[in-house]
This record gives structure tokens, sequence and C-alpha cells, in this order.
């Protein structure tokens, strides 16, 4: 239960974020794996994804085409799907709405009133959970193989935001998501002892926050590329077309 000022003789929480520390108890090793996670490799992942990836959407069908025919090209790709971003997130996830749950620790310990940051971070993760799911299942395992045809993916991207209540819940899924990353940085960097002082923490703050503004504009910037261009392609043939150029012969 949280102390309250009112009643002295309960002990007080120490402001600020408690680093995590060995000896805790059984959950410690859970808890440093599930803040690592949130960095590497799932936080890596969506920088990747917001930033260079879905970024190129902003450069039109072409570019876009070029970056899913990269990442598709690389070695192991489920190999590197399953282990570098699908278990991870699981893990995270799984872990995450445990730890909600349990209601664990420093309900008194994060920073400003009424721990509206608290509970914003176990919301923003529970939505980009929602998202995380519906964004793979559609664009993964329904409709054309982008890996086989990357030239489908900008029209496919199209087809799911075409419908405004879906571009909204992407709209709300990138920005849960981005926040979630964004303040996951300075739990982390509180939590690992990185800014030990109310300063630096200070600081990050308002860097994470900047953070968080580029990520989630980038990403709405993306999104709006899609619904500022023509209908493209999402059969084999007219993929081809937006991968090679309209000169295209085989
Ligand atoms: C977009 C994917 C996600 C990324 C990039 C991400 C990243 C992070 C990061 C960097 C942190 C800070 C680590 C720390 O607290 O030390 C964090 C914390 C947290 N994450 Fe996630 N996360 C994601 C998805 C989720 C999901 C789906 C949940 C499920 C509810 C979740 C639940 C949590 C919770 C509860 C915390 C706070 C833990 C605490 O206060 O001790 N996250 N996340």
């Amino acid at each position: 239960m949280a102390a309250t000022a009112s009643s002295p003789a309960v002990p007080q929480a120490k402001a600020g974020v408690a680093p995590l520390r060995a000896g805790q108890g059984h959950s410690f090793l859970l808890r440093r794996l599930h803040s690592l996670t949130g960095i590497i490799p799932v936080g890596a992942f969506l920088f990747e994804h917001i930033l260079v990836s879905n970024a190129t959407a902003i450069s039109g069908p072409a570019a876009y085409a070029h970056q899913v025919r990269f990442l598709a090209s690389l070695p192991l790709v489920p190999v590197l799907e399953l282990f570098g971003v699908w278990l991870p997130i699981l893990f995270h996830a799984i872990v995450g709405f445990y730890i909600w749950y349990r209601g664990d620790a420093n309900l008194v310990a994060y920073p400003w009133a009424g721990n509206w940051m608290y509970t914003l971070q176990r919301w923003t993760g529970g939505i980009a959970f929602v998202y995380i799911l519906w964004h793979t299942y559609t664009m993964r395992f329904t409709g054309i193989d982008l890996h086989e045809h990357p030239g489908a993916s900008f029209g496919k991207v199209q087809n799911e935001v075409v419908a405004p209540l879906l571009l909204a819940f992407y709209a709300v899924g990138l920005i849960a998501a981005s926040w979630h990353f964004a303040y996951g940085i300075w739990l982390f960097c509180a939590k690992w002892g990185i800014t030990p002082g109310e300063k630096a923490q200070k600081r990050l703050l308002v860097a994470c926050l900047g953070f968080f503004l580029v990520l989630s504009g980038v990403g709405l910037a993306s999104l709006t590329s899609f619904r500022s261009h023509p209908q493209q392609p999402t059969d084999p043939a007219g993929a081809r077309i937006v991968e090679m150029g309209p000169g295209a012969t085989e």
C-alpha cells in the first residue's frame, strides 16, 4: 500500500525510480530481463521499424519496396524474426502483464503527482500489445507474402489503413508504442543506475520526451504518406512493376 504524507509512522519511499538490486527476492532476474528486453532487442527493433524502414514510405512506393526487399534478403529471416522480435516481445509482454497484475513495487516511487507515468506505462504497453498482435497477423500472416513480393508492401498497408477506424487504431498503437519505449528508456536508465542523480534524470526526461515526439512524428508522417498516394497494386504482377519500375520486362 502507498504511504501517505499524513502518516509519519509509515516509512516514506524515496522519490524517483528505485534501482533494481540483487537480493530483492526471486523476481530480480525476471525484472532485469524484462527491463533489458524492452531496450534490446524489442526497443531496437521498434527504432529500426519506425525511424528507418517505415520512414522510407515517405519517399514513395518504390523506395518502400526496396527497403522491404532488403529486409527480406537478410540471412535467416525466420530465425531473426522468431528469436530477435517475436519471442522477446512475447516475453516482455507476458512479464509486463504479470508486473501490472501484481501491482509491483514503486507506486510511490514513480515521479510526478498521481503516478500518471506508472499508469501510462502499463496502459501504453497493453495497447501496444493488442496493436502488435493485429498488425503482425494482418501484415505477416494474411494476404500476399511481402517477403516474396516486396513491391506489394505499399498497397497492402494502404488497404489496411483505408478505413478511418483502422487508421485511428494504427495511429493510437503507434503513439502508445512510441510513448512506452521513450519513457521506458528513462525508466531503464534510472533502474540500471545509469542516471543516479536527480539532475541527470531531469535532463534525460527532456531528451526522452523529445525522442517520443520524433518517433511518433515520423511514424505519423509515414502513415499519412500511405493515404496521400494513389492506391498501389497488391497482386504479384503489379508488385513487380512497383519494385522494378514501369519499364520492367520480366
Ligand atoms: C512496443 C513494444 C515494447 C517496447 C519497445 C517496450 C519497451 C519497454 C522499456 C524500454 C521499458 C523500460 C524498462 C524498465 O522498466 O526498466 C518497459 C517497461 C515496461 N513494459 Fe514494455 N515494451 C513494449 C511492450 C510492452 C507490452 C506489450 C507490455 C505489456 C503490458 C509491456 C509492459 C511493460 C511494463 C509493465 C513496464 C514497466 C515495468 C516497471 O515499471 O517496472 N511492455 N517497456
